[in-house]
């Protein structure tokens, strides 16, 4: 299996997976609209064009797919919107790119000669919602997404009505509760269950892969919709302040590039994968405030870190990843620690051109929409 087509591949994890499977001896096609958004300019393209078969397309146009996967054995698709908050109003945009697109990969392989053996998708953690959590009296609850009024009041983390403690975030497993808390979530979970049931008909080999925050280099610099490390660094490299939401002791589960295209290239090589679905993350907690102050730390730099007590609708409290099965069935390990992988990250940044910085464009926008508070 040696033709791979990457959707989305001169995004960030594409980008970066490409070159390991070049690195591997594969054969890469790419196909990628280069969104604005993510590509202010054609430096991704420039490089990526001598090394794959790069097709500017659309996963919305058919003709695109279908150029796209002629003589491929395995489609790894990544393209997609990715902004939880933005989804919340631009949902026409997500849903057609997201479900839309995914709808019509499978359309095309049900409806013309095709030789493709595997699918793998990037799904993402965003499907459980606000995750697994432990309750003193209750034991293992999911608790759905979380009220406005509390929010409002600064009541951030889940209080069992029984036991009237905190609830305690657990290690998400893939079979747990399916409880997305934002369009770009409910896209996701749309992605991976037309995935299953159409390419079950068509007897391909399925992987849905839950990453948890990816982080690295090669990470978009200029969308502030996503990715908060990098919005962190183009905000502290423009000489802007840090803003924090809700209190700062919200946590994420930050997994490094390297890991994430590691863990892809273990589906990629499996073979008989029975339409399984594979948490990736790094399974290790750390609060948003602290991932401000070890950025600031690294930049070395004055920036003020605010703690501003908005949210934004649609973000979850904590996400923590169990990797209980990718270990155990395909011998997944993290090969980078948390502070490792940032180190490389931010010396990667300090590389690159400095980006406009469109974070307090991003906020208007989301209070004039009613998402920020
Ligand atoms: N980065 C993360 O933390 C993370 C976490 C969970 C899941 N994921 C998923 O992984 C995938 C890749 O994420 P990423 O971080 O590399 O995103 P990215 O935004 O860096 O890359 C996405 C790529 O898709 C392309 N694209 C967007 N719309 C397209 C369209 N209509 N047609 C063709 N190409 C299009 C963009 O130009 C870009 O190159 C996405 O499906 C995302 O939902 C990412």
């Amino acid at each position: 299996m040696k033709n791979v087509l990457i959707t989305g591949g001169a995004g960030f994890i594409g980008f970066n997976l490409t070159k390991r499977l070049i690195d591997c001896g594969y054969s890469v096609t790419i196909l990628d609209n280069l969104s604005k958004k993510i590509h202010p300019s054609n430096i991704r393209y420039d490089k990526l064009k001598e090394i794959t078969r790069f097709i500017i397309g659309d996963v919305c146009s058919r003709a695109d797919w279908e150029k796209a996967i002629s003589n491929q054995d395995v489609i790894i698709h990544l393209a997609a919107e990715t902004g939880t908050g933005q989804s919340m109003y631009d949902i026409h945009n997500y849903t057609n790119i997201n479900v839309g697109g995914t709808a019509l990969m499978l359309d095309v392989l049900t409806n013309s000669k095709n030789s493709v053996k595997k699918i793998i998708l990037s799904s993402s953690r965003a499907v459980y919602g606000e995750g697994m959590y432990k309750c003193k009296e209750q034991g293992v609850v999911f608790p759905p997404s979380r009220n406005y009024e509390d929010l409002k009041d600064a009541k951030y983390d889940f209080i069992s009505q029984r036991s009237k403690s905190k609830l305690i975030p657990l290690p998400t497993k893939e079979n747990s509760h399916i409880l997305p808390t934002s369009i770009y979530a409910l896209t996701k979970y749309n992605q991976e269950q037309i995935l299953l049931l159409a390419a079950n008909n068509l007897n391909i080999d399925v992987a849905i892969l839950r990453y948890q925050n990816v982080f690295g280099p090669g990470q978009s610099l200029s969308n502030p919709y996503t990715g908060i490390l990098s919005i962190f660094s183009t905000r502290i490299l423009n000489g802007n302040d840090i803003e924090i939401y809700e209190d700062g002791m919200q946590t994420r589960d930050f997994v490094y590039i390297d890991d994430v295209v590691s863990a892809t290239v273990l589906v990629l090589e499996k073979s008989n994968l029975k339409s399984q679905v594979y948490n990736v993350g790094s399974g290790k907690p750390i609060t948003v405030l602290k991932v401000a102050q070890k950025l600031k730390d690294l930049y070395n730099t004055k920036t003020s870190i605010t703690i501003s007590n908005k949210y934004r609708k649609g973000d979850i409290r904590h996400n923590l990843a169990d990797l209980s099965l990718i270990k155990q069935e395909l011998g997944f390990v993290n090969a980078f620690s948390f502070d490792r992988g940032l180190l490389n990250f931010v010396k990667w940044v300090q590389k690159q051109d400095i980006q406009d910085d469109m974070y307090d464009y991003s906020i208007l926008e989301m209070i004039q929409k009613g998402i920020m508070k």
